[in-house]
């Protein structure tokens, strides 16, 4: 693969429809999910100019906190620098992990507890990437703008986080 994204213009449907099948060859044969998640929120990026697109990955807590207990640790990202860990249920990313399902927040002040990683954010959604029946991470995905994500961004984000080989 050494070849440049091919960027359209179009409807949010159009824009995925294209976008998905170069996601598909960006992580063909590759099994190293750092890797594959770095691409898919360098492509995303790329195509939607989002304000903040990365991934935060499901690992042990430090050894202050309780015993076992798991957190949200950063992961491959573009945008403006985040918060590094968020605990289960805090959030609009914590809450996703708890609850195992897309969460879309039209404003992100209205939504009790969200952590605010930039003061830009205006809207956001938040996807569950799952092995098995466990959340093993999410896409979180902020915008400048209000009410920026919908069910159509749901469909195509949860079809490419799917896509994810590990
Ligand atoms: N707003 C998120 C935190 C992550 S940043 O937006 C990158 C949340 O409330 O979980």
């Amino acid at each position: 693969m050494a070849e440049d994204l091919s960027i359209i213009p179009g409807t949010k449907a159009e824009q995925y429809q294209s976008l998905i099948p170069q996601i598909k060859g960006l992580l063909e044969g590759e099994t190293d999910l750092v890797a594959n998640m770095a691409n898919v929120v360098a492509a995303l990026k790329e195509q939607f100019g989002w304000l903040w697109v990365g991934f935060y990955v499901v690992k042990p807590s430090f050894a202050k906190a309780p015993k076992g207990e798991d957190e949200l640790v950063l992961a491959p990202f573009q945008g403006p620098v985040a918060c590094t860990r968020i605990k289960k249920g805090r959030g609009v990313c914590g809450t996703s992990w708890a609850q195992a399902k897309t969460l879309i927040v039209p404003d992100v002040e209205k939504f009790p507890g969200h952590i605010a990683c930039s003061s830009l954010s205006r809207s956001e959604i938040v996807i569950p990437v799952m092995r098995d029946n466990d959340v093993i991470a999410v896409l979180d995905v902020d915008s400048n703008e209000y009410n920026r994500f919908d069910e159509t961004d749901q469909t195509y984000l949860e079809k490419i986080v799917s896509l994810l080989q590990f």
